[in-house]
């Protein structure tokens, strides 16, 4: 008896000494919880602050979320920079000079460096960035499982590829979620993002001037929409570079239902907004997620949460960046195990 309380207690003693990395390809809610406890509430503070400082920001790193995970999986490639030999994710279209919210995230990134040095990855802290993002601009609470390393390749040319353009129509973008394994319904449900945040004119210019041979507009936008988005997008693109115009004209710093309402109403900005009336069974979703916005939440949370397991490097794999911006070289995995002499470890390699 005596043995085997002794058995037990050795057990319940490994698994709580034992790495948290156990388990290699999954994320677990929490996987800071012994390493770096204050990990997701430093991360919350960062994008509390700055979204007090410009709301925008929320939709900025809630594409981003989506942007990192689309291209080689959640693993903070979208955050390299380019460098002299290799043009990056980040310098492709749909990232610039559209993305933006990196600012925050490296400001996260020191105040978790300056806590838990080289324990809590760039990619991870995409995603409690995105996750706290959606509980400022909609309210939505959701746990996200954590664990992700960080990638050491982004290539311009992924990007391009894996990202889906704003001209594309409905198969193209089943297509393009089938092949992260998100369903034609978690497209129509992870779209309803479009209820935050503004758009460059370029992203729907196509819709606007010149449209078809038969029509400047296209017949499927709103015309007295169409009316407001020349005026703000003039016809000479060399006057509009910078211009930005809401994506949700109804509550367009709410992340809620109202984007459906909208594609109902010919109000989807892109014409790839639009596409999802243009299949019944994306067309269904869009009026369930319509008339549900509590509903709609919930299924935002949840794929969300699916999004963010996508190829993720776990345990061994990848790495935790010291920089978001670079890659680990020798002089950074040298300077890693140098702090962790001078916090007293005692192993330089346990993490290399
Ligand atoms: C379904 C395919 C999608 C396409 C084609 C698409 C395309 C775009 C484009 C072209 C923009 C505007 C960029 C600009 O010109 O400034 C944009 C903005 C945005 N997208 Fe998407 N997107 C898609 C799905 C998603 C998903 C899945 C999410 C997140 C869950 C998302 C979140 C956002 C947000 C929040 C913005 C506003 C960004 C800001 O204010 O800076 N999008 N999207
Ligand atoms: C959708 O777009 C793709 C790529 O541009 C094209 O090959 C395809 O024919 C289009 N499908 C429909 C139904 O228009
Ligand atoms: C999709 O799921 C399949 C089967 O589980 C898996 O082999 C593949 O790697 C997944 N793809 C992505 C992008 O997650
Ligand atoms: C409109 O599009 C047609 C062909 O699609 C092109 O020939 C024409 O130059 C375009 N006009 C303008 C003003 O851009
Ligand atoms: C567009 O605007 C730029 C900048 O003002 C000007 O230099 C250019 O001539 C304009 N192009 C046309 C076609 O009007
Ligand atoms: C757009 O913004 C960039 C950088 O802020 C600036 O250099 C450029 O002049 C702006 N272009 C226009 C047309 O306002
Ligand atoms: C990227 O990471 C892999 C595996 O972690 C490693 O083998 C490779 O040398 C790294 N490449 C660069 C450029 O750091």
């Amino acid at each position: 008896m005596l043995s085997l309380m002794k058995l037990l207690s050795l057990f319940l003693l490994i698994v709580a000494v034992a790495p948290p990395a156990a388990v290699d390809g999954q994320l677990k809610v929490g996987f800071y919880s012994q390493s770096c406890p204050l990990a997701e509430s430093l991360v919350k503070k960062t994008v509390a602050s700055a979204y007090a400082n410009n709301p925008g920001v929320a939709a900025g790193l809630i594409r981003m979320f989506f942007h990192d995970c689309f291209v080689r999986g959640c693993d903070a490639s979208v955050l390299i920079d380019s460098t002299s030999s290799n043009l990056a994710e980040k310098d492709a279209p749909p990232n610039n000079p559209s993305l933006h919210g990196f600012g925050v995230i490296d400001a996260a990134k020191s105040a978790v460096e300056a806590r838990c040095p080289n324990t809590v990855s760039c990619a991870d802290i995409i995603a409690f960035a995105a996750r706290d993002s959606s509980a400022l601009t909609g309210n939505i609470f959701y746990d996200i499982p954590s664990g992700r390393r960080d990638g050491n390749i982004s290539l311009f040319t992924d990007a391009l590829a894996n990202l889906p353009s704003p001209l594309s129509n409905a198969s193209t973008l089943v297509k393009a979620f089938a092949a992260k394994n998100l369903t034609a319904d978690e497209l129509v449900t992870l779209s309803g993002a479009h209820s935050i945040g503004v758009s460059h004119c370029s992203s729907f210019r196509n819709r606007i001037y010149n449209f078809s041979s038969i029509s400047q507009v296209d017949p499927t936008l709103s015309a007295a929409y169409a009316v407001l988005l020349r005026l703000a997008c003039p016809f000479n693109s060399s006057l509009s570079g910078n211009t930005t115009v809401a994506m949700d004209v109804m509550t367009p710093t709410v992340l809620d239902n109202a984007y459906y309402v909208g594609v109902q109403r010919e109000l989807g900005l892109f014409t790839s907004d639009q596409a999802l009336l243009t299949q019944t069974s994306l067309s269904a979703a869009v009026n369930a997620n319509a008339g549900n916005g509590a509903g709609w939440a919930v299924k935002f949370a949840r794929a969300m949460v699916k999004m963010g397991n996508t190829e993720v490097k776990t345990g061994q794999q990848g790495d935790i960046r010291k920089n978001c911006h670079v890659v680990n070289t020798a002089s950074t995995l040298w300077n890693k195990g140098a702090e962790k002499e001078a916090e007293g470890e005692s192993s330089l390699v346990a993490n290399m």
